[in-house]
């Protein structure tokens, strides 16, 4: 800096103290080579070269923070090519950039001024503003020029006045921070709504504020570190956010299709993903399509809303629910009603209408009043009149188990009057409950044949039982449902029948107190999940299907025939089921203790009480129950959605092997399939599974080797959070493992007795089951083996899954969920 201009300098940073340079004046310009620095050292400005390349860009940095994380550019379509750049303020009051050939790269547009000033601040803004005083007016600020960060007080949205849009891009590539194919923007339409778009492609929804938050959303309100704004008023509409401690480093930004947010930990860790959407399956747009309700806790993840079915079964059975679901009875205009899903994310609201004064009451009237209404929901949560009344398709609902808002289905009035309501099922008691499956369904054109001599051989057995009658099952029936491109020819059990005791309703309704609230354990599966006791004492778990979903119909077959065949002391047991109208129950033996996840992970001091010696019956008996499905049983079963909470413990902390709505039965040999619909859980699903839709038993072996570890360690394989800074618990234990340190991975609450050789085994079976190749994972025979038999001599374990060259994202051995995340968007 000359010395020239220092008091000029001086004078208009009055507040700051510090001599580094912040501000570039009309005599002092900015050449390649030096920088600006904000006056309390947070930010820096000045020209970089992003990646390996030469080409120079003018950029806005943090200053303090050893990885140079690049925050905002103002030539990202320009870059200049040598180091002659300069910014300057020219004569008609514009910061101006360009090469000694005075070639123009970038430059602001703002009205003329008679001392234009421009001035890095400490919250990363470069502002353009009128004299050296600091009440003086802002012509021009790099806030209002997004590119793929928001920083904390940084807008996204539209302003009205100015028509400014302001929303976030990608960079091309690391290093290129040309506008890439993302963008996030907000979507004035309806009830105004962000969007993650791909080109000009719906990737991603926020949904529609509720008045405390995005409804799409509904964990941003208890966070701590950050405060959120969303501001709708007639002249603007925008969002912003601020950090609660202000000494916490935090960004913002859009990354290809995600949207993360990382805190600056230190030069140690350094960045550390805090939060991230898309989270699930379920999160990109429309995954369910029109009238479809997405719930990534159930599989499949979509179901149809109650009172319609899928557009086009076949697809639906393969797991594909773009198509998405149609009416079952058209509306007829008069005399229609309402159906109250609770705790969803609200459709696509940009063909929406929203009345801010209009009651609940006026909002279903209004409805009924206009034909073309198919839905409607009260569009403020914290009271204040608002309704939002929707006349399209609708289109990308989401079920949360807590959050989300209330939304009024419209329904012909026969569709809720036959609805089993769930209110009172006694009401429904004498309903012929095959027959009835069979017409409602309208899926079943697959197996028509099947259910008609199904139907006919309920029928001669309902005459001859009351109370708890025997429903056959006829194992030629090729019902296996959503199993059609793997189902094997078993001829070994062609024909031959198995009995599974068939419940009266009333009798569940008994045994559960009437479904009561007291009785529920918890959603899960293709429903809700109560406890029960039969009138001998047996303690009953039973897994009823949500009311307005229609899938179940085959899940519930495939489930039923399967576990009916499987007997196993580590598969939980089907003691029979229940059918009428479109309710269908699973009837289980009770586990005491619910399930492995709700104890490793949810409850630190149940967690305490599963000693070493305990955890490793838990992974031995799982072993031994997935053993038994791979090889042992008259079937090959791949389970394919093995996770914690499948795994049931009995009062013993006996594991139980559970929820095989997915499973795929393969032929003798045959050694692996390729299904065009990936589903699963994300944290367990393996490499080639989530890539590449193949899978085999050795996909089992690798969400066994998830299982193991998180046994081990007490922690979830997909922890998103800031004192977590190691992404994902394979890496994790994969890092602990080369540097000799495993037994770091061991949950601390496991207390001492343990054997140190027992757990390095364990560690290291858990480490072979979740190598990146299928083929180096062992056979859950070899597993048993090596987990059994302390003489035996262990492979040592290559890299696992997602740590490897596939992730071509991330060359370090950072194991992120996103990146198949990601991967499987591409594949779309
Ligand atoms: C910069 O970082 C160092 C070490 O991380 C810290 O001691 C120092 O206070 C930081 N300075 C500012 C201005 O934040
Ligand atoms: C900008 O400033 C540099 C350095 O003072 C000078 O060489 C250059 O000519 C100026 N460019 C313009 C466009 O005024
Ligand atoms: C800043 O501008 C205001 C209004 O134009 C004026 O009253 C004030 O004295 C100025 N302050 C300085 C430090 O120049
Ligand atoms: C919209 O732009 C106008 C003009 O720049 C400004 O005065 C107003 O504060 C802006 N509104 C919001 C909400 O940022
Ligand atoms: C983008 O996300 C990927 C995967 O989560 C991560 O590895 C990468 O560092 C992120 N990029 C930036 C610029 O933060
Ligand atoms: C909104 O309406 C337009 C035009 O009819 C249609 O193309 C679009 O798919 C609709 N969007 C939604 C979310 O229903
Ligand atoms: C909103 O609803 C109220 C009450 O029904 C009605 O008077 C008003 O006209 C509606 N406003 C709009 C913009 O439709
Ligand atoms: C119903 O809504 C449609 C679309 O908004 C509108 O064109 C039509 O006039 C409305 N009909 C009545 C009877 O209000
Ligand atoms: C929601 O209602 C509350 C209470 O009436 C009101 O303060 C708030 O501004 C409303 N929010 C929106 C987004 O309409």
């Amino acid at each position: 800096m000359k010395p020239w201009p220092l008091s000029l300098v001086l004078l208009c940073s009055l507040l700051s103290p510090s001599i580094a340079g912040d501000t570039i004046t009309p005599n002092t310009p900015l050449s390649d080579g030096k920088t600006l620095v904000s006056a309390g050292g947070n930010f820096e400005l000045g020209f970089f070269s992003p990646g390996n390349l030469k080409n120079r860009y003018l950029g806005i940095w943090y200053k303090n923070i050893s990885t140079q994380t690049v925050v905002w550019v103002a030539n990202r379509e320009a870059p200049l090519t040598d180091n002659t750049g300069s910014l300057n303020i020219s004569s008609d009051g514009n910061l101006i950039l360009s090469n000694q050939a005075a070639k123009v790269f970038w430059s602001t547009s703002s009205s003329l001024s008679s001392s234009p000033v421009a001035q890095l601040l400490d919250t990363g803004n470069f502002v353009l503003k009128e004299g050296n005083n600091d009440s003086c007016s802002l012509l021009w600020q790099s806030f209002d020029h997004p590119c793929d960060t928001l920083l904390p007080g940084m807008k996204l949205g539209l302003n009205f006045t100015t028509g400014l849009d302001l929303y976030l891009t990608t960079w091309k590539s690391t290093d290129d921070p040309s506008p890439g194919d993302y963008s996030f923007k907000l979507d004035p339409h309806g009830s105004p709504e962000f969007f993650i778009w791909k080109q000009s492609t719906k990737e991603y929804r926020s949904g529609p504020w509720d008045g405390i938050q995005f409804d799409g959303e509904p964990e941003m309100n208890s966070d701590n570190y950050f405060t959120f704004e969303f501001f709708i008023n007639p002249h603007a509409i925008y969002y912003t956010y601020k950090v609660v401690d202000s000494s916490i480093i935090s960004r913002f930004m859009l990354n290809q299709s995600m949207i993360q947010r990382y805190v600056w930990f230190n030069s140690m860790v350094g960045w550390s993903l805090y939060w991230s959407i898309p989270k699930d399956q379920c999160d990109y747009y429309a995954e369910c399509g029109p009238y479809g309700i997405c719930n990534s806790n159930d599989s499949p993840i979509c179901n149809c809303l109650y009172g319609f079915s899928p557009k086009s079964p076949q697809d639906w059975n393969l797991r594909d629910g773009h198509d998405g679901c149609v009416r079952k009875t058209s509306l007829d205009c008069q005399g229609d009603g309402f159906v109250r899903l609770t705790h969803v994310k609200l459709p696509d609201t940009s063909n929406s209408t929203v009345n801010e004064s209009m009651s609940l009451e006026q909002c279903r009237e209004s409805c009924l009043n206009n034909c073309s209404c198919v839905a409607y929901a009260p569009a403020n949560i914290s009271g204040g009149g608002a309704c939002i009344i929707w006349k399209s398709d609708l289109i990308d609902i989401k079920q949360f188990v807590d959050g989300g808002q209330d939304l009024y289905v419209r329904l012909a009035a026969s569709e809720l009057s036959t609805g089993s309501t769930g209110d009172d099922p006694n009401k429904k008691k004498q309903e012929i409950v095959i027959f009835v499956i069979c017409i409602a369904s309208g899926l079943l054109l697959l197996v028509s044949s099947g259910c008609y001599i199904w139907h006919k051989k309920f029928k001669s057995h309902s005459i001859k039982f009351s109370g708890r009658r025997q429903l056959s099952f006829d194992l030629s029936l090729n019902a296996l449902g959503p199993t059609q491109d793997v189902y094997p020819q078993d001829e070994r059990n062609g024909g031959k029948e198995l009995e599974l005791p068939l419940f009266e309703l009333s009798t569940i309704v008994i045994a559960t107190d009437n479904f009561s609230i007291a009785n529920k354990l918890g959603e899960g599966g293709f429903g809700t999940v109560y406890k029960g006791e039969l009138e001998d004492g047996q303690g009953i778990a039973v897994k009823r299907s949500s009311r307005y979903s229609l899938q179940g119909v085959d899940e519930f077959k495939n489930e039923v025939m399967l576990i009916a065949k499987l007997q196993h002391i580590n598969l939980v047991r089907l003691l029979g089921c229940c059918m009428q109208g479109e309710d269908r129950m699973l009837i289980y033996e009770y586990m005491h203790n619910r399930s492995l996840d709700t104890i490793i992970f949810a409850d630190k001091t149940k967690c305490a009480l599963l000693t070493w010696q305990k955890r490793f019956n838990i992974i031995l008996g799982i072993a031994r129950g997935l053993l038994y499905l791979h090889q042992d049983s008259r079937l090959r079963i791949i389970h394919r959605d093995l996770k914690a909470s499948n795994i049931l413990l009995d009062k013993d902390m006996n594991p139980k092997i559970s929820d095989f709505g997915i499973a795929r039965i393969f032929g003798g040999d045959q050694i692996d399939a390729y299904t065009k619909r990936v589903v699963g859980t994300y944290g367990y699903m393996s490499p080639e599974y989530a890539m590449d839709g193949v899978f085999s038993v050795k996909s089992d072996v690798f969400s066994f080797g998830v299982l193991v570890l998180e046994i081990i360690s007490g922690k979830k394989n997909r922890g998103i959070y800031a004192t977590e800074p190691n992404l994902s618990l394979l890496s994790h234990a994969w890092k602990l493992w080369k540097e000799g340190n495993s037994l770091e991975l061991l949950d601390k609450s496991m207390g001492c007795s343990y054997s140190i050789n027992d757990v390095l085994r364990c560690i290291q079976v858990g480490l072979l089951c979740v190598q990146d190749r299928a083929e180096d994972r062992p056979h859950m025979s070899t597993v048993i083996l090596m987990l059994g038999s302390a003489s035996t001599m262990l492979p040592s374990p290559n890299q696992p899954g997602y740590c490897s060259e596939r992730s071509a994202i991330d060359a370090a051995s950072s194991c992120t969920v996103n990146e198949i995340t990601m991967t499987m968007l591409a594949g779309r």
